[in-house]
């Protein structure tokens, strides 16, 4: 009997280990190679995207998630459909979900002053994730892209591959901005124009609907289905006695797809006279686009590299250390100057979509097929 009982307790004490263990798990194994991943696990980050109708959006949700578990966080991710009322909510559940730390890629950055508000008062740290926070002081740190860079980068292709600098002209022009409450769109179109105002004020280019300013050319919430009723309406506007659209400016892959299918419409054909048309994020119908000669360029911004600097903040927020920042001047939000790493946004084109887009592992050969 006493053995019986003796071996009784061996197997439960054995049990209880291997549960305890168990209970353990990724946590205690990350923590023999990683200290970070010890102190993290259990954390809650709320990571708050816009939406999924376009491709990259739904990347760097994938990537932030998977990053931020392999460290043992538990994360909320949420995609509020570029609805500004759900995103708030969306925010306000995570802060009374009991979320540690808030990543925000908002839709509309200055409607979320209030709840960010709530999340300091809370001592919730916030990260803006490639979109910057507006008018709050709420903000601890700002993961991006350089972009200003991005529509330098849109001018100087422009300006490269239609012979500007040679003197090369007149050709016609017409431009499309991103949405006016993302600061991104902002930054985008001061970078761009800066390379080509010059080129419009000596006549090299011309803009034959005469919309330029800001107000008039940018696209709410960057909808394709806005971009093409406007290119539409410029179309049978300012080109239907016979002028041809040589150049379209576009901040966006989904405002290129817009711009494409009015083009369609209006009996442009890709190949004959097709204007050269911009892009920004390397979406997967984007590359195809560039292959089949639809699209010019994009702008490719690797969203892995963002999620890995993004990740660092939240680390350096809750377990102490200092993150990767490179830029202390460029993101002034009216409240403070957020601290930021930007990361280099890569003009891609048939020339170079190989190696950015396919050998570095972006995407798989096949998925362009
Ligand atoms: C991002 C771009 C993106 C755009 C539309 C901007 O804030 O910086 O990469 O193309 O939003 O989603």
């Amino acid at each position: 009997m006493k053995f019986i009982n003796k071996l009784v307790a061996v197997v439960l004490s054995c049990m209880i280990m291997v549960a305890v263990a168990g209970c353990g798990g990724a946590g205690d194994k990350a923590s023999s190679t990683n200290g970070n991943a010890a102190k993290s696990s259990g954390k809650k980050i709320g990571v708050a995207m816009p939406t999924q109708s376009s491709q990259r959006w739904i990347q760097d949700g994938k990537n932030m998630k998977e990053k931020l578990e392999k460290l043992n966080y538990i994360v909320d991710l949420q995609y509020a459909e570029d609805d500004v009322q759900a995103q708030v909510s969306q925010i306000e559940n995570m802060i009374t979900g009991g979320a540690n730390c808030l990543v925000i890629a908002a839709i509309d950055s200055n409607a979320l002053v209030n709840v960010l508000a709530q999340a300091k008062a809370n001592n919730i740290p916030v990260i803006a994730y490639d979109r910057l926070l507006m008018d709050t002081d709420s903000v601890s740190y700002y993961a991006t892209f350089d972009n200003k860079g991005v529509g330098t980068a849109i001018g100087k292709y422009i300006e490269e591959k239609m012979g500007l600098k040679e003197g090369k002209g007149p050709y016609n022009i017409e431009f499309f901005a991103g949405s006016p409450d993302d600061n991104n769109a902002h930054f985008l179109n001061t970078g761009m124009f800066e390379v080509l105002k010059p080129y419009l004020d000596k006549g090299q280019l011309v803009c034959v609907s005469g919309q330029t300013d800001f107000d008039k050319i940018c696209t709410l919430r960057w909808s394709q289905e806005t971009a093409q009723k406007r290119m539409e309406d410029i179309l049978s506007g300012y080109y239907s006695t016979g002028k041809n659209l040589d150049i379209v400016v576009s901040p966006f892959d989904g405002i290129s797809y817009g711009i494409s299918a009015a083009l369609e419409g209006a009996g442009y054909k890709v190949g004959q006279k097709w204007p050269l048309i911009t892009g920004q994020d390397a979406e997967l119908m984007a590359a195809k686009n560039i292959i089949s000669g639809k699209q010019s360029m994009s702008i490719f911004k690797d969203t892995r590299l963002l999620a890995d600097k993004c990740v660092k903040m939240v680390q350096s927020v809750l377990e102490g250390g200092q993150p990767e920042i490179n830029d202390t001047k460029s993101y002034n939000n009216n409240k403070k100057v957020v601290p930021s790493y930007l990361c280099t946004p890569v003009p891609v084109d048939k020339g170079n979509l190989q190696k950015e887009l396919i050998d570095s592992g972006y995407y798989k050969e096949a998925d362009l097929q």
